[in-house]
């Protein structure tokens, strides 16, 4: 299958601030006339939204390691079927707040499980779909995991903390696994610290993006 839109996946541990930059990103772009699709993972389609309740759910702490990669490559499966690869077909710019390079960090850095049943996975469940352009959006996991308690605590109805309960080294590992992904493909990442305000990220964010969207997207700005 040809893909003649743009994807963007947004990256980072818990807590980096991904999902308030990528919301800023998709309402920038939109108001320049650019549709695009916003999506995430674990999720993105009613079936997918089901296997995210699992696999977040922090009573589903005997999920094991190998159980858990197979469902997010299940929920992948449905969401590239169902929303990336139409959405891209159709011409459009798909922003994902996360993909397959969550299940290398986590699941390989994080878990430990050996990366080539990953790759495989994953090729797998992407269907020849892979992102143009990452935005991996560093910090250090202490204050990441500090802000993504305090939401939890803030927020009502189920409480999606299955990873927020794992350890500082846990995450630790993920971010080495990030900046390990990022280092080995630069022309793919861009990376964006964390640590400014939402502002000044956003700022460094879309001033790369948007020259980073082909010729073809933005001559429609
Ligand atoms: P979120 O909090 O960004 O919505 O992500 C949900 C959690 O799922 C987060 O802790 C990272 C984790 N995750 C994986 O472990 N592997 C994956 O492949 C994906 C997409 C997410």
């Amino acid at each position: 299958m040809i893909h003649v839109g743009f994807f963007i996946s947004f990256e980072g541990v818990e807590g980096c601030g991904k999902t308030t930059q990528i919301k800023l990103l998709s309402e920038l772009l939109a108001a320049r006339g650019i549709t695009t699709v916003l999506t995430r993972e674990p999720g993105g389609c009613p079936i997918a939204d089901k296997i995210r309740t699992i696999l977040l759910d922090a009573e589903n702490r005997a999920l094991s390691p190998l159980a858990e990669l197979m469902l997010y490559a299940a929920a992948r499966t449905q969401h590239v079927t169902e929303v990336i690869s139409p959405a891209l077909t159709a011409g459009k710019v798909v922003l994902c707040d996360r993909f397959c390079d969550a299940t290398v960090a986590y699941q390989s850095f994080g878990r430990g499980i050996d990366r080539s049943v990953i790759d495989n996975l994953n090729k797998h469940a992407c269907q020849g779909v892979s992102p143009d352009l990452t935005v991996l959006v560093d910090c250090d996991p202490a204050v990441g995991l500090e802000r993504a308690r305090m939401r939890i605590e803030a927020t009502s109805g189920p409480r999606e903390e299955r990873f927020e309960l794992e350890t500082l080294a846990f995450h630790q590992r993920v971010r080495s696994g990030y900046q390990q992904l990022a280092a080995q493909e630069p022309d793919r990442f861009m990376v964006v610290s964390g640590s400014g305000s939402i502002e000044e990220i956003f700022s460094t964010i879309s001033s790369q993006v948007v020259v980073r969207i082909p010729e073809v997207l933005r001559a429609i700005c």
